[in-house]
Formats: structure tokens, C-alpha cells, sequence
């Protein structure tokens, strides 16, 4: 969407603050031996206390409330009562949800104590990776600046981003125009940001195949065996300065 005056930006700040605050809670919640089921329970209570409904299950029937990615998971893992949170796991926590028919998207990873110094600097590259990205997001400037500040960042750090998944447009959906927004730079990429728009930056950074393979449940997307990816998201809307981030909290 394009914001169109002050009800659109004070709406889609209210349901930014509530995806912002569920997605916090549930990284500080995250123990070993907790169940990714037990862990979204707790952001489906706060989304609905809220007065929030969880955007990929209304959307798409996704089954849960938000989605939780274990080790060579990266996105759209379900949330499982057989799935147990285990010392030195890498977890990626995804929560979007709609309020007043706004939407909002947010995501994080951590690692587990013990961490391993791998997925530190995965997780800190990242996020990296999307501030770098949101500072290359203004009105004027072209859509492509995102993905080459972003896949910069990851080279510096030795790491690849991941090709088929993107960043997109939202707000009055999940997932609306511009359906894809590369992580890497695509020369030929003639779009252009323009104020008021909403979109997410997501960037995954992977230390294998910059490629999210698909799981037979139908949903979960995966890294090769033995490679790991970390992702941070958050949605903004541009302006001809640094953009608003309506997921910050
Ligand atoms: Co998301
Ligand atoms: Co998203």
C-alpha cells in the first residue's frame, strides 16, 4: 500500500507495534525444552489481546499463529508440539498479523546458549544486512539500492543471500505490489521507491546455497542439511529520509 494520510500511517503504526511486541516477547521467551508449540501459544495470546488475528493463518491457513524455524529450517516452519527447543538451536521467529484491516510483518533470529560463534555472526551480519538495506530505502532512489546494500553487506561477511526468497509490499495485506524485492542486485530492476510506500526488508543470509528448498509439509522452507540461514524483517514506509519503521520496539 501507499500511505494516504494520517489514519493510514496511525493504523498501520498501531498493528506494527503489535507484531513488534509479540515477535520481542517470544525471543525472550524461548528455554530449552520448550516446544515451538508452546511458543507460539504464547504469541497467539498476545495478538489476540491485542485485537490482532495472525496474518498467515487468515490469509493462508497456515497452521499457527506465527512461524518458528528450527536450525536448517529458515521461514514458514509450524509450529509443533514435537518439535522441542534444544541448548545451542538457531531460531527464526516470524509474526505478522492484521488489525482495522492493516498489516504488519516482522521477524528475528537467535541462537540458544551455548551459541555457536557461527550463528552469532550469521545473526549479527543479518541484521546488519537489513539496516543497511532500510538506509538505502528512500523516496526517489531506485527499488534495486535495497538488494545491492544488502547482498554487500553479506559478502562482507562471507555470506550469500538467500535468491528466492524476498522483501515485499504490505499493509493492507500480507503480501501485495511489489510482490518480490530481491535481496541481491538486479541491474535490470527498473522500479523506483516512492514516499509513502510499505514494504518489509527481509533479508536471509545463509552459509550454503543461496537457495530456501521446500519441505514435503508443504510449508516449511529449508537450507541443505547442515547449512544454516538467519533472517531479520521489519515494515517501513519510505520517506525522503531514513524510513519509519513500524515494527521497532
Ligand atoms: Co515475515
Ligand atoms: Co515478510
Amino acid at each position: 500500500m501507499s500511505i494516504d494520510g494520517e489514519q493510514d500511517l496511525i493504523k498501520l503504526k498501531v498493528i506494527g507495534r503489535i507484531v513488534g511486541e509479540t515477535l520481542k516477547t517470544m525471543l525472550q521467551s524461548v528455554k530449552p525444552g520448550m516446544t515451538t508449540a508452546e511458543l507460539d501459544a504464547i504469541g497467539r495470546r498476545l495478538l489476540e489481546q491485542a485485537g490482532a488475528r495472525s496474518a498467515p493463518e487468515s490469509s493462508y491457513n497456515f497452521p499457527g499463529a506465527t512461524c518458528i524455524s528450527i536450525n536448517h529450517h529458515m521461514a514458514h516452519g509450524i509450529p509443533s508440539a514435537d518439535v522441542v527447543i534444544r541448548a545451542g538451536d538457531l531460531i527464526n521467529i516470524d509474526v505478522s498479523a492484521e488489525k482495522d484491516g492493516y498489516y504488519a510483518d516482522t521477524g528475528a533470529s537467535m541462537a540458544v546458549p551455548p551459541v555457536n560463534p557461527l550463528f552469532t555472526k550469521l545473526c549479527t551480519s543479518t541484521r546488519r544486512a537489513l539496516k543497511s538495506g532500510m538506509r538505502a530505502a528512500r523516496a526517489g532512489r531506485p527499488l534495486n539500492h535495497i538488494g545491492r546494500a544488502v547482498s554487500r553487506e553479506a559478502a562482507k561477511a562471507g555470506f550469500d543471500v538467500v535468491r528466492n526468497l524476498g522483501s515485499h509490499g504490505v499493509g493492507r495485506s500480507l503480501h501485495e505490489e511489489p510482490k518480490f524485492i530481491p535481496s541481491y542486485f538486479d541491474p535490470k530492476d527498473q522500479r523506483r521507491l516512492h514516499e509513502g510506500m510499505v514494504i518489509t526488508i527481509e533479508p536471509f543470509l545463509t552459509t550454503g546455497p543461496p537457495m530456501a528448498f521446500q519441505e514435503k509439509d508443504g510449508w516449511t522452507l529449508s537450507t541443505l542439511q547442515g547449512c544454516y540461514a538467519a533472517q531479520f524483517e521489519h515494515t517501513i514506509v519510505i520517506t525522503k529520509n531514513d524510513p519509519i519503521v513500524v515494527t521497532q520496539v
